[in-house]
């Protein structure tokens, strides 16, 4: 699947009409190959607070090179902020003078992450000014340009360090169309401990499950998690049975054919994850499918059946999975919503329902679950699969454009993202819903 327009402004004909007619101009986004380093470049550290003086050691554990101060002439591929120690609103303008320096000194597909702290743990003035933070880092998003992201971090008190994953993750060209997103690091649960000996591979000894796994975004989920060290079990329906298989195959994984909507599907589910893999570390409810109409056409057949695979099957699988105690200690919940479950979307009453709802299961479910588990969701923005394609050239244009970088997703941003949330690191990263949509204009 490609992207036409994008190779047109690479042409010579093209870049001319880029130039002198003021056309979108979506820039190549650095991506993650397996075995580079994390960051090809350094990061500049600034800024005064909780988090600021641990951060060059804890990025050296990453293996990214960091500096404090701005040397003449160099160029950064990232760069963090401490926000944390902003305390009154007249300090904002300390993010000014540290950003508008730096600027003009970044390379292209450049990092930014500013560190704050929830504003809800904290009263008055101090309150105000990290809630400011957010505004900040989303119009810096919109400005940064040359396919850099900007993104906000919140950080409560004493998890300063669990923050590893989220900076490997935010800092490296795996994050490449998340943008403009609010991150809350230690916002529920207990503190769980949790190593990594070999950060080229969290996922050893690991197993996923993934369901939709045969096609599109959730087999590049598969891919990643197992280039993560994962033993992948891939589901999809019968008739993916061969395409599902070929996944499967070439990763070394399990599968499983079934229904997610059929009675029987949360138990054959739990059985086979427990006999065969002995339990489950992550589980990822990909599986979804659209059946747009506008609501004065729709007839409850296929409103209903939207919600049932996008939402219920996740939600009886999920009960059915922790029920049994088959989701080990630490275990990784994952759901993937979309944009239109927080924009809405013409004709997708019953997806952006299921979407939403998506958003709500993530909500009820982080401050119940125990030992260590915990649930996140991504929200896609234009992802560009089967799906899409399928979609009008010009509705498909618009939803493209109409984002910070001038162009769509690929299913391999969704799977890093993905990712990043199965660390065994992330145990701190619970009840967050992080967009994949190169900070798109709707519901922003
Ligand atoms: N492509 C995008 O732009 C986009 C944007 C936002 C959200 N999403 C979400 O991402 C997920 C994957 O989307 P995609 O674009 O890869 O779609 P896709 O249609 O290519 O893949 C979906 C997979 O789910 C499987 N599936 C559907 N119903 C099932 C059922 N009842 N039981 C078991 N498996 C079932 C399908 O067979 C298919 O393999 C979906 O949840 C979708 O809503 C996609």
């Amino acid at each position: 699947m490609s992207d036409k327009y994008q190779a047109f402004t690479d042409s010579p004909l093209g870049k001319l009409l880029v130039k002198n007619l003021g056309l979108p101009n979506p820039t190549k986004l650095d991506r993650y190959t397996a075995g580079d380093p994390l960051v090809q470049g350094t990061v500049l550290v600034g800024g005064k607070g909780r988090v600021g003086e641990s951060l060059p050691g804890l990025l050296d554990v990453l293996g990214i090179a960091s500096a404090t101060e701005k040397a003449d002439g160099e160029r950064y591929k990232g760069l963090v902020f401490d926000a944390t120690g902003l305390e009154t609103v007249e300090d904002l303008v300390e993010l000014q003078a540290f950003f508008t320096p730096l600027l003009r000194s970044l390379s292209s597909c450049a990092r930014v992450v500013v560190l704050g702290t929830p504003p809800a743990s904290l009263e008055g003035s101090a309150r105000i000014a990290q809630r400011a933070l957010e505004g900040f880092t989303r119009s810096l998003g919109k400005e940064i340009g040359k396919g850099g992201t900007v993104q906000l971090v919140y950080v409560a008190e004493g998890y300063e360090d669990s923050l590893l994953s989220t900076l490997g993750f935010l800092l490296s060209p795996k994050s490449a169309y998340v943008s403009g997103q609010v991150v809350r690091i230690g916002a529920h649960g207990e503190k769980h401990g949790a190593d990594v000996a070999d950060w080229t591979k969290p996922l050893a000894g690991k197993v996923a499950f993934v369901t939709g796994a045969s096609r599109g975004i959730g087999e590049e989920i598969a891919r990643v998690l197992h280039r993560d060290g994962a033993t992948v079990v891939g589901l999809d329906v019968p008739q993916a049975a061969s395409d599902l298989q070929k996944v499967m195959k070439e990763i070394d994984g399990d599968w499983l054919t079934l229904d997610i909507t059929a009675k029987d599907a949360p138990q054959r589910i739990a059985q086979h994850l427990k006999d065969k893999h002995g339990g489950v570390d992550v589980v990822v409810h990909n599986a979804g499918v659209t059946l747009d109409k506008k609501l004065a056409n729709q007839n409850p057949d296929r409103f209903g059946k939207v919600l049932q695979i996008n939402l219920e099957a996740p939600e009886r699988i999920t009960a059915e999975l922790l029920a049994q105690k088959v989701v080990n200690a630490n275990g990784r919940i994952i759901g993937v919503a979309s944009i239109a479950g927080i924009a809405g979307n013409l004709g997708q009453t019953s997806y952006a329902a299921s979407k939403a709802g998506v958003i709500g299961f993530v909500d009820s479910l982080a401050e119940e679950l125990e030992d260590g588990i915990t649930i996140n969701a991504v929200a896609p923005g234009f992802i560009i699969t089967a799906m899409t394609a399928a979609v009008p050239f010009a509705t498909r244009e618009v939803g493209q454009r109409l984002n910070a970088m001038s162009q769509g997703g690929l299913p391999v941003d969704v799977a890093e993202t993905i990712a990043w949330y199965a660390s065994p690191a992330s145990s701190a990263v619970n009840g967050n819903v992080v967009r994949v949509c190169g900070q798109m204009m709707l519901g922003a």
